[in-house]
């Protein structure tokens, strides 16, 4: 491992939940969207897909309406998350599958996925390593590997892009930007030190690490051997 992630066991709470969903979430919709036209936009057909992480289950509600053809099962240490994504997507019960659980212990069986993703989740991970491996053993030969994460150090104006976006109690908005390049960018590694640990990773090709444009977001990406 060649960064410390430094909030683990961000199993969300209750008031956690709430805060991300309702002051930050609203910004991240614009990763997804990029993630959408982007690595997401080359699914197979028909394909299985897991998000490791999945939150209030906004990234498996959006691939679910863009991609009819897709499974999509969703999973979350929280079981207050697990609550919201069960409710978002209750309607869709037939094509997304939403699951308490670590993703550090995954309970699925070997090559039972044909992309793994992980959003916004990696800082939180004990043992980055370990979720990875997790990620391996679930995803079929071939299949995408993708974790997006807050990029440490980039320059205060690209985390006031994610800021704005951000739905701000007008009290807040004096403390946001700081409080965000502290507690959440802070958090996040460096793209060099994303590189160290993912381009190193065994196991895996095609192995890149991007910045999303304009956002202090980085994009890790694989395909399992
Ligand atoms: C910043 S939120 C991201 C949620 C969602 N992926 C999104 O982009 O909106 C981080 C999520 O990771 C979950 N989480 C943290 N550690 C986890 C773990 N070990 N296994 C599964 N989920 C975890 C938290 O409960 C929380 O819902």
């Amino acid at each position: 491992m060649l960064f410390e992630t430094k909030q683990h066991g961000g199993h969300y709470s209750f008031m956690e939940a709430w805060l991300y969903e309702h002051i930050a979430q609203p910004s991240v919709q614009r990763w997804n969207e990029l993630l959408m036209e982007g690595p997401l936009a080359e699914l197979p057909q028909g394909a299985r897909v897991l998000d490791v992480g999945c939150g209030g289950g906004q990234l498996p509600v959006m691939l679910a309406r863009a991609r009819p053809d897709l499974l999509i099962t969703g999973i979350d240490i929280s079981p207050v998350q697990v609550k919201r994504a069960l409710k978002r997507t209750a309607k869709m019960r037939e094509r997304v599958t939403i699951l308490e659980g670590d993703g550090m212990r995954l309970p699925f069986d070997a090559d039972c996925f044909d992309a793994v993703i992980s959003v916004l989740v990696l800082k939180h991970f004990a043992e980055p390593d370990l979720a990875v491996a997790q990620m391996q053993r679930v995803a079929t030969p071939g299949a995408l590997l993708l974790m997006a994460e807050v990029e440490r150090g980039r320059p205060l104006d690209v985390a006031r892009n994610f800021v704005r976006g951000m739905r701000l109690p007008w009290w807040m908005k004096p403390f946001a930007l700081p409080m965000f390049y502290t507690f959440v960018t802070g958090q996040g590694p460096t793209k060099g030190e994303a590189e160290d640990w993912w381009l190193a990773l065994e196991g895996l090709t095609a192995t890149k690490v991007e910045r999303l444009p304009e956002l202090p977001a980085l994009l890790l990406t694989a395909k399992r051997d």
